[in-house]
C-alpha cells in the first residue's frame, strides 16, 4: 500500500508534522506570516489524499471539486465557517476540527479583553506614551465597574462556559443566551437563562461566543447596540461577521455602549486605517484568542491525529460530518 499524500497549508509544530509524517507523505506551505496562495493550494490539495487546513482557508466546492483524491481536511480550528460543509459532504469529504483543547485559553482572552476594554488599559498605556499624564484625579480615567457586575453570554458552549467560569470570581450575576437551555451550566454557575433581547438590556458587559453560521451572521447590529445599556462593554471573541461593524462603529462614537474588545473582523486581517483603531474605547487583537503555544501545539496535533486516523482508517476524533465516513467512496 502507498503511503497517504498529505499537503499542510502552514507551517505548524513540530510534534504535529511528526504525527502527519509517522503516516503519511507530506508537503506543507512552510510560512509563517502568508497564507497559502489560493492557486498553490487548489493545485497541491488535486495531488493530496487529505488536507490540514487553516481558518484562513476558504474550503468550498472549487476546492472540493479540484481535490478529487481529498478524504479529509482536518482544519486547525474548532471554528469551521470558512468550510462549506454541504459541500464537502457532497464530495465525499470529510471535515475535522479541533474543539475543547483551546477553549480554556480563549476563555482567558476574552476575558482579558472584557477587563481591558472596562478599565481602559490600551488607552491608558497610549496616554502616558503621549505624555497625557498630569496628575491623580478623582475622575480621571474612571472606567466600568467589573466585580459584581452582570455578564451577559451569547453562545454559551465551551468557551462561553469557561467564560462564566471566570465571571464567578468576580462575584458576577451570569446570563446567556443559547438556542437551547443549558442545564448543567444553570447547575454548576447559576447561570440564568434569557432572551437574546432581555439578556442585552440586563447585561453590564455583553460576550459574543456563537459559532459563524447563517443564522448568527449580523445578529449583532444597530437594533441590538440601541438595546444595550449606554455602560454596557461588548466582547467578541468568536468571529467577526456576527457583528454589524459600521453599526458597531456608530455605538462607540455616540456613546450607545461604552467600550469594546474585539479579538475577531469581519474582515481579516484589518489595517491600520480601520475605523474601529481611530477609537478610544476600542481594545483591538488579532484574532489571538487561542495563541500560546501550548495550545496551539494541542490545536495542530488534534487536526494531526484527525488526518491520520481518517488517512489510516481509524476512529475519527472529531468529524464535523461524520455522514461521510462509512459510506465508501
Ligand atoms: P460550542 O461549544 O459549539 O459553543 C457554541 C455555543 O453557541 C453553543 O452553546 C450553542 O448553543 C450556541 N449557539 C449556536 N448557534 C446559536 C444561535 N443561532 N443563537 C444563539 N446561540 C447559538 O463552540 P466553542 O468551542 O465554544 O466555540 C465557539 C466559537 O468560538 C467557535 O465556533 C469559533 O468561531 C470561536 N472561536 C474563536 C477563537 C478565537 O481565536 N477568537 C478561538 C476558538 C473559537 P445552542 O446549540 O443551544 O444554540
Ligand atoms: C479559532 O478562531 C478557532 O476557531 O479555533
Ligand atoms: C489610590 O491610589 C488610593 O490610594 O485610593
Amino acid at each position: 500500500m502507498p503511503r497517504p499524500r498529505a499537503y499542510i497549508t502552514r507551517r505548524i509544530p513540530h510534534a504535529a508534522l511528526e504525527i502527519v509524517a509517522a503516516a503519511c507523505d507530506y508537503t506543507l506551505w512552510d510560512s509563517d506570516d502568508q497564507p497559502v496562495p489560493r492557486a498553490v493550494l487548489l493545485r497541491e490539495a488535486a495531488q493530496a489524499d487529505g488536507v490540514l487546513t487553516m481558518l484562513s482557508d476558504k474550503l468550498d466546492g472549487e476546492f472540493a471539486a479540484a481535490a478529487p483524491r481529498c478524504q479529509v481536511v482536518a482544519n486547525m480550528a474548532v471554528g469551521y465557517d470558512n468550510a462549506d460543509v454541504p459541500a464537502l459532504t457532497a464530495h465525499g469529504v470529510l471535515l475535522t476540527n479541533t474543539p475543547g483543547v483551546l477553549t480554556d485559553t480563549t476563555a482567558d482572552l476574552a476575558w482579558a479583553l472584557l477587563m481591558a476594554a472596562a478599565r481602559r488599559i490600551v488607552e491608558g498605556h497610549k496616554l502616558i506614551e503621549a505624555g497625557g499624564w498630569k496628575s491623580w484625579s478623582p475622575l480621571f480615567m474612571v472606567g466600568q465597574e467589573i466585580s459584581g457586575a452582570t455578564l451577559g453570554i451569547v453562545g454559551a458552549g465551551r468557551i462561553g462556559s469557561a467564560v462564566a467560569r471566570r465571571a464567578r470570581g468576580f462575584d458576577m450575576r451570569v446570563l446567556y443566551h443559547n438556542r437551547h437551555r443549558a442545564p448543567a451550566l444553570e447547575a454548576e454557575i447559576g447561570a440564568e437563562y434569557h432572551s437574546f433581547d432581555d439578556l442585552l438590556r440586563a447585561a453590564d458587559f455583553v460576550v459574543v461566543l456563537v459559532p459563524l453560521t447563517a443564522e448568527t451572521r449580523g445578529m449583532v447590529g444597530a437594533r441590538e447596540f440601541a438595546l444595550m445599556k449606554p455602560t454596557a462593554v461588548f466582547v467578541n471573541a468568536a468571529r467577526g461577521p456576527i457583528v454589524q461593524e459600521q453599526a458597531l462603529v456608530a455605538a462607540l462614537k455616540h456613546g450607545q455602549i461604552a467600550a469594546a474588545g474585539l479579538d475577531v473582523f469581519e474582515h481579516e486581517p484589518i489595517g491600520a486605517d480601520h475605523p474601529l483603531l481611530g477609537l478610544p474605547n476600542v481594545v483591538a487583537v488579532p484574532h489571538i484568542g487561542s495563541a500560546t503555544l501550548a495550545t496551539r501545539t494541542r490545536m495542530a496535533t488534534a487536526a494531526a491525529h484527525n488526518l491520520v486516523a481518517a488517512l489510516t482508517g481509524q476512529p475519527v476524533p472529531n468529524p464535523v460530518n461524520p455522514e461521510v465516513l462509512g459510506h465508501g467512496d
